[in-house]
């Protein structure tokens, strides 16, 4: 998403920069380049050493330096990005910005880029409260400067509220979200996703549950929204953060998933991705269940709701094009061919979730994509594609091209 995008990262002198590692992590597997500018303060809490090795890049420190001024000077440091990034953004590194200081090579930069600024605030609580801090704030914003968080939370001196940094997934959202392209290709469609397992209660404290993570399913609605659809996500139990800009239902089971879906409709199209476990315990028990000298106790399984051959198969209000997912451990596109023809869905996408493969859980995907002749009606399978082994975010990318290109042929979009 971030392919051929540059970010120039100023860190500053605060306990978080140690987030600044993963944000660098993050924006290069994107596909961005990332270049680091690192305050004097900055450098008594991340090395330049972990910065440039993750980077890729040297680190620039300094404004009075004579090799990096022949080299990149400072105003071409400040040009040669798409988006400067100020992580984090201290009370002093927002106060030099607030009023156009320029005393050191952060400060400098920030005065001399016409690129736009994107400030990541993190400092004690009332640091960020204090009336200087919430004055340079707003004239910051008058003066076009984005903001991620910063986020509410224990902090770092054992204080609570706001000024924790916002964590590096939220940043890479709002990365992207700035370089989203101006047409998106899927303004106007309501894309319904669900994800991760479900449980099923045996009793209040155990249930059955499966080894979905919801990192694809997630990762397909992160991808949806920024290719411009409203996303609506049905979610089982993950540990996975809910993607920004996506609306999200948390259910635990299949009959609840199944609800929610229901509520969610009408939609363009629908994707079920979620691990929805295929039975349910009989009579759950409403008090937790005894181990007792009698032995194991008998537990009765019965059918859980089929959530996408239910959806594939509405006579009103069917989405126009219905994807379910098949996770299987043997003879993979066989089985999802058998799956598309009894579920009435127009694609499957099948992956070999065995054990070996570390698919479940991890974060690479391998899958193939069997398409049915026709949308929305034909059982009869016309085309299956194999994808290379990708990470779940470029699976889900490709995915939402598929699908763009679809309705496009079909006149939708
Ligand atoms: C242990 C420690 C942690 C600090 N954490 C923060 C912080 O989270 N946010 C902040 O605004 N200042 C923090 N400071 C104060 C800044 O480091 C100080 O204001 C510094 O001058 C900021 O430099 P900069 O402009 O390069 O960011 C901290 C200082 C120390 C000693």
């Amino acid at each position: 998403m971030l392919e051929g995008k540059r970010v120039l990262l100023v860190i500053g002198g605060g306990i978080a920069a140690y987030k600044c590692l993963e944000l660098i992590r993050l924006i290069k597997k994107q596909g961005g380049a990332v270049r680091v500018i690192l305050t004097k303060a900055g450098s008594e809490f991340v090395t330049p050493l972990s910065l440039a090795s993750l980077s890729g890049d040297k680190v620039y420190e300094d404004l009075f330096s004579l090799t990096d001024e022949t080299a990149m000077g400072h105003i071409e440091l400040s040009r040669s990005a798409d988006l400067v990034v100020v992580a984090p953004a201290t009370a002093d590194l927002m106060a030099k910005a607030a009023n156009g200081l320029a005393n050191d090579l952060a400060s400098t930069t920030l005065l001399a880029t016409d690129k736009a600024v994107l400030m990541v605030p993190a400092m004690n609580v009332r640091m960020w409260q204090h009336p200087a801090t919430q004055r340079n704030h707003r004239r910051l914003l008058e003066d076009g400067v984005c903001f991620v968080g910063p986020d509410d939370g224990a902090m770092a001196c054992g204080e609570f509220g706001p000024g924790r940094m916002a964590e590096p997934a939220a940043v890479l959202a709002a990365i992207v979200h700035h370089f989203l392209p101006a047409d998106r290709p899927l303004a106007g469609q309501h894309v319904l996703i669900t994800s991760g397992p479900t449980h099923e209660p045996l009793d209040p404290v155990r249930y059955i549950a499966n080894r979905s993570s919801g990192k694809q399913g997630h990762a397909i609605a992160r991808a949806a929204a920024v290719a411009g659809a409203r996303v609506t996500l049905i979610s089982g139990p993950v540990t996975v953060p809910d993607p920004q800009g996506v609306e999200v239902v948390h259910v635990e089971t299949a009959r609840q998933m199944l609800d929610a879906v229901e509520q969610a409709l009408p939609a363009d199209v629908a994707i079920f991705c979620a691990a929805v476990a295929d039975w349910r315990v009989v009579n759950a028990g409403q008090e937790k269940i005894k181990k007792t000298v009698d032995g194991v106790p008998p537990l009765a399984l019965v059918e859980n709701p089929d959530i996408l051959a239910t959806v594939s198969q509405k006579k009103n209000g069917r989405p126009g094009l219905v994807i379910g997912f098949a996770a299987e451990t043997e003879t993979v596109i066989e089985h999802a061919k058998a799956k598309l023809a009894r579920k009435g869905c127009d694609w499957i996408i099948a992956n070999d979730v065995s054990p070996a493969t570390g698919i479940m859980g991890g974060d690479f995907n391998s899958v193939h994509l069997v398409r049915a002749s026709g949308t929305g009606s034909s059982p009869g399978v016309s085309e299956i594609e194999s994808w290379p082994r990708m990470d779940k975010d470029a699976v889900a990318r490709a995915l939402v091209a598929e699908i763009v290109k679809t309705l496009d042929r079909e006149g939708w979009v």
